[in-house]
């Protein structure tokens, strides 16, 4: 199965022009429903522990449907659906942080309410998600956008604070993911900012905090 053998128009329900920016509307309006993440397997948490690292030679093979979708739900889906709060803590209980995942495919929004995908850009941006060449080459990079325009009441300094941590969380849920499941990643900070932020046409006040590639490692 492929992914775009998940492809449904969600369109209409789920709203993801309002989410990102004008350059959404730039893409048909089809989502990837995932399919739902798993609740049991994977390694033991210490043992996830034990393996964790960073990786930074990749093989292209592409991350399946289930993987995908276990992935994002690890990193920042709801693990309390009553609630709507998530597998990685964050501040103040306001949502700042939006998860994107640059593919080959173009760029998607996760949506954890959906657990979808929802298109936001028709263009491999990979390669411009960091300054390393294997960021070009690896299935995935997650790029972490601050809405720093929610963050009412505090300071331009502490609005990056905060952001930064929220994503660490979220990264470091990535890495344990990833160190369960045989995939390599590594958080990055090695990114022009300026110019990811211009490709992605953020809206004030919003910012790239870090990007993650994931992928299988090459050997
Ligand atoms: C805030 C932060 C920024 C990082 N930026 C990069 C980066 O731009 N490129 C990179 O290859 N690794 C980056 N790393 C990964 C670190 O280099 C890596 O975690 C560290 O060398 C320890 O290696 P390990 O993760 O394998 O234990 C970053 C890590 C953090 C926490």
């Amino acid at each position: 199965m492929t992914r775009r053998d998940v492809i449904i128009g969600m369109a209409a329900s789920a709203a993801p022009l309002s989410v990102g920016t004008a350059m959404a509307q730039a893409r048909s309006p089809a989502a990837i429903e995932l399919p739902p993440a798993r609740s049991q397997g994977g390694k033991p948490l210490l043992e996830a522990l034990r393996l964790r690292r960073s990786t930074r030679d990749y093989a292209a093979r592409p991350l399946s449907p289930q993987v995908l979708s276990d992935l994002l739900w690890a990193a920042f889906g709801i693990n309390r659906p009553a609630s709507g709060d998530r597998t990685a803590p964050y501040w103040r209980h306001v949502m700042v942080i939006d998860v994107y995942a640059a593919m080959a495919d173009g760029v998607w929004l996760y949506e954890p309410k959906a657990h979808a995908l929802l298109p936001y850009m028709n263009a491999d941006i990979r390669a411009d998600t960091g300054l390393q060449d294997f960021v070009g080459k690896a299935p995935l990079d997650l790029v972490y956008v601050a809405h720093g325009e929610r963050m009412t009441d505090v300071s331009a300094e502490d609005r990056r604070l905060y952001a930064s941590v929220d994503t660490g969380f979220i990264g470091q849920n990535v890495y344990l993911f990833c160190a369960s499941e045989g995939l390599g990643t590594v958080f990055r900070g090695a990114v022009d900012y300026p110019k990811l932020a211009r490709i992605l046409r953020l809206g004030e006040g919003q910012f790239v905090t870090f990007a993650q590639t994931v992928g299988y490692p090459a050997t």
